[in-house]
């Protein structure tokens, strides 16, 4: 084993270097026993929180592996329903393989009636990702003949199904049933439950169903984003997999995180609505007296390009063309992209455009509201979750509980 020796008040403490297969870290966990220290790291800029095998992210070269696999190879070769199985299972599905992981999908596509019910009740006024971090949080309790291990399976079914329903209820479209029929991908199986109509089915559009499925392998998994820890941290105090994924969704609606989708294109419809004056926005970003930020700008690991961005640009760039339609916002977002590039304040705190950036370009494009954009991102993220709560679980990892730096009162009397 490794030491590093770490010199503290006259005397050397030793301890354990930890290898991983790209990353090393020194282990502090006994570094309290030792020497009576804790560590300060807000936001955890510089912790390791546990060790996974799910995905990786080189940050200075702004490149992305799924279970060792490049991002890029995987948008050219691999359906979502693929990736979603190597990031759960580790390795790429055999054709019985694909085929008996769909048909288990698929067997809890099924809604009862009283989540209907419940969701009839909920206020328009909700947001959707709080409708669906609520109704994620109870939905084991709608059906009892749920088993543990099918879980996984039974959430990938239905989380789709339940974001079509917050949709269509929010947006005055009839609810309709529609099977998860074998024949059908899973893609465009949520573009039918989201836009068919009664007495006319959803025209199938295969540019549609391209970027949307490309969209959503992107989000599959991202190490330790904020959403992932609070999914891992809940598995850790032997959460049940669907409160955790419910605790997932609220920390990935938040505007510095996967919420950033929203914020985006609201961002870029004001700098369209202002006058289309980039410059008077970036500087805008750059005041620091100015709490406002370029939303879709900037990452804690990418010190780079985000690949998933690029990528995302060109779908953006792609199926607009192909739908032979014209948006002013992506013309926007790329004079924005150009000129910050050109400027040293992005350039030296190295912020480029992340996957945000350009997703809401293709939600737009495909007919999804601004308010639903997140919710897209949860369906994406859904299986990194699933994989990083089953990781903690089979690995017994200990509750997650960190210490602080206490600065309050010392003890008085009343
Ligand atoms: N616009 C302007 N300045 C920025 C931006 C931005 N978007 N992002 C970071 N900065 C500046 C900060 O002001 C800070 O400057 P300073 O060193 O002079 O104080 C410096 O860059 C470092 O920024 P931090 O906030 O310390 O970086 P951190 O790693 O904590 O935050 C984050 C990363 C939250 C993504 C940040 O860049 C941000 O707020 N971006 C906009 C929101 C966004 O797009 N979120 C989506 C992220 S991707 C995802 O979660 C799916």
């Amino acid at each position: 084993m490794c030491i590093i020796n770490l010199y503290i008040n006259g005397r050397y403490h030793r301890l354990p270097l930890i290898n991983g297969t790209f990353d090393k870290a020194i282990d502090i966990s006994k570094l309290r026993e030792y020497t009576k220290l804790i560590t300060f790291d807000p936001g955890l800029k510089n912790t390791a929180i546990t060790k996974s095998s799910i995905s990786f992210i080189n940050g200075e070269n702004g490149k992305l592996l799924y279970r060792g696999y490049p991002i890029e190879q995987i948008i050219d070769k691999c359906s979502f329903v693929e990736t979603c199985y190597l990031i759960l299972n580790g390795s790429f599905p055999d054709y019985k393989q694909l085929k008996f992981f769909k048909e288990k999908i698929n067997s809890f596509d099924s809604i009862q009636n009283k989540i209907y019910n419940f969701l009839d009740k909920i206020p328009n006024s909700c947001h959707p990702m709080a409708i669906l971090s609520s109704i994620t949080n109870i939905l084991s309790s709608f059906d009892n003949s749920i088993k543990n291990e099918d879980s996984h399976f039974y959430l990938l079914s239905k989380l789709p199904t339940l974001s079509a329903m917050i949709y269509r209820k929010k947006y005055g479209l009839p609810n309709i049933f529609i099977k998860n029929k074998k024949s059908i991908c899973y893609i465009y199986n949520i573009l039918k439950m989201f836009f068919s109509i009664p007495n006319k089915s959803y025209e199938k559009n295969n540019h549609i169903i391209d970027a949307l499925e490309k969209l959503l392998i992107l989000h599959i998994d991202h190490e330790q984003n904020c959403s992932t820890t609070t999914v891992r941290l809940l598995s850790s105090a032997r959460s049940n997999i669907f409160s955790s994924i419910s605790a997932g969704i609220n920390a990935l609606w938040g505007r510095l995180h996967g919420g950033a989708n929203q914020a985006v294109i609201e961002m870029l419809e004001t700098i369209l609505k202002d006058g289309g004056n980039i410059n008077k926005w970036i500087e805008k970003a750059k005041d620091k007296k100015n709490s406002f930020r370029l939303m879709g700008f900037g990452h804690r690991i990418y010190k780079n390009f985000d690949p998933r961005a690029k990528i995302a640009k060109y779908v953006a760039e792609n199926l607009i063309k192909k739908l032979n339609i014209y948006d002013p916002i992506l013309d926007i977002a790329k004079n924005l992209e150009i000129n910050t590039l050109k400027d040293s304040y992005f350039s030296e705190k190295k912020l480029y455009p992340n996957i945000d950036f350009y997703s809401g370009i293709i939600y737009q494009a495909i007919g999804i509201p601004k308010d639903m954009f997140t919710v897209m991102f949860a369906l994406g993220r859904l299986p990194g979750w699933i994989a990083h709560w089953i990781e903690i679980k089979n690995n017994l990892e200990p509750i997650g509980r960190p210490r602080q730096i206490y600065i309050g009162n010392k003890k008085r009397n009343i």
